[in-house]
């Protein structure tokens, strides 16, 4: 089967080509709330997307009618911000319930530093951005954030003079990839010491491109754990984007006991992508720590429930980000652990689970909120349930996989 095109590609592809010079074309786009907010803001701004193709403005877009409603969706917000910087006019960026409680100082403060002024009444949306001419600089990530990092990326090839963002460990590295490909000049250094510098120079030209997006391989991460914990399970997930950053997932679940096997590599688009094929194991618990953490941040929920049917504890360190994300993921996840059946620690910055190999969770009702991936880790952990789950907050999937109900319908109803 196919999972949906990724999400964070999805957005790069969109906003890259918006400001690059030229047209470019995107296939295999998701197509669910997240992107859409992308897709609207950037309309708003004056660009112009008619189905696949996008009309690049060569770094200039025009002031919008009305506030930039970004939805859900953090990456809409962070890199537009990173945009936004760089005009000579004013525009509000706002989003939802949950997006208004998510940290933004991390990417307004460099942003000021090179000149851009924010205007809010807690670091958080609704902002109010002037932009303008930007001097670049250098900057140290206090986290591993590829959307921190994506919107500086954004702002300085959009500036002057040189831009360095070191970040603590290497985040998702789609921006750099495309970046390149549309022939900006970028350089790389992993340190010895787990840090990640991107270096660039501003005012570079770059072209609008066609981009293949491949399968999120987090959307996919709700297959391979329901495949592994659901016994007689062999399923094929075609297409998924393999690229190292991401993979985290698949390594921590093959250490754990997973049958996972990768078949039909290739590169497209400066992007690894291949078959993933998943049978039912026998897991045992692990450690996660912050080698792992940044390539599988958005697994972390679902990692919670193969942890639950694993022998043994599974300890989650160093991943504090979770509680900043589409809602207090470290919180949430301990809860359905718990509402599963399970004994589950709960720590500053993780958890720890005590599995159950040969024990089927309890029959629970989860409330997700507005969070789309755990309503999907709750409705997996339903899967291997007595008597079945209720997810309240369902309709939050929209925002990433708007057919994960029938998929998982298909494959287990
Ligand atoms: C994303 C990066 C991650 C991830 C998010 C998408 C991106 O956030 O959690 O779902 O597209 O860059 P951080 O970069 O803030 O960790």
């Amino acid at each position: 089967m196919a999972v949906p095109g990724d999400k964070s590609i999805s957005h790069r592809a969109l906003i890259l080509n918006a400001i690059a010079s030229g047209r470019g074309t995107v296939s295999g786009l998701l197509e669910s709330a997240d992107v859409q907010s992308t897709r609207r803001c950037l309309r708003q701004l004056g660009v112009t997307i008619q189905g696949s193709t996008v009309h690049g403005r060569n770094g200039r877009l025009s002031p919008p009618q009305g506030a930039l409603d970004c939805g859900n969706s953090g990456t809409t917000s962070r890199l537009l911000l990173g945009v936004l910087a760089s005009q000579a006019f004013s525009a509000q960026v706002v989003g939802d319930e949950s997006l208004q409680q998510r940290p933004m100082a991390r990417v307004t403060d460099p942003l000021s530093t090179m000149g851009a002024r924010f205007r809010s009444a807690s670091g958080r949306l609704p902002i109010t951005v002037t932009g303008g001419a930007l001097q670049c600089g250098s900057s140290q990530l206090a986290v591993a954030s590829a959307q921190v990092k994506s919107a500086l990326l954004i702002a300085g090839l959009l500036g002057e003079g040189t831009l360095e963002v070191t970040e603590p460990r290497m985040s998702r590295d789609h921006t750099e990839i495309m970046l390149a490909a549309m022939g900006v000049r970028i350089d790389r250094v992993r340190m010895p010491n787990g840090e990640h510098r991107v270096t660039l120079q501003g005012g570079q030209d770059f072209e609008a491109r066609t981009f293949s997006v491949p399968g999120d391989i987090s959307s996919a991460a709700f297959f391979i754990v329901a495949a592994t914990i659901i016994p007689g399970s062999d399923v094929l997930l075609e297409g998924v984007g393999l690229n190292p950053s991401r993979t985290g997932i698949l390594d921590v679940l093959t250490r754990m006991g997973a049958d996972i096997s990768i078949t039909d590599e290739r590169v497209s688009c400066g992007e690894r992508v291949g078959t993933i094929r998943i049978r039912h194991a026998e897991l045992v618990g692990t450690t996660v720590d912050d080698s792992d953490i940044p390539r599988m941040i958005d697994e972390i929920p679902v990692l919670g429930v193969a942890a639950a049917f694993a022998s043994g504890v599974t300890t989650v360190k160093d991943a504090a980000e979770l509680r900043v994300k589409e809602s207090d993921r470290c919180a949430q996840t301990v809860d359905l652990v718990r509402r599963m059946g399970r004994n589950c620690d709960e720590q500053a910055d993780g958890f720890a689970v005590e599995g159950l190999a040969n024990c089927d969770a309890k029959g629970f009702t989860f409330d997700a909120g507005l969070d789309h991936r755990m309503a999907m880790a709750a409705a997996v952990a339903g899967l291997r349930s007595e008597s079945g789950v209720t997810v309240l907050g369902m309709n939050s999937i929209q925002t990433s996989f708007p057919d994960f109900t029938s998929t998982l319908e298909a494959l287990y109803g």
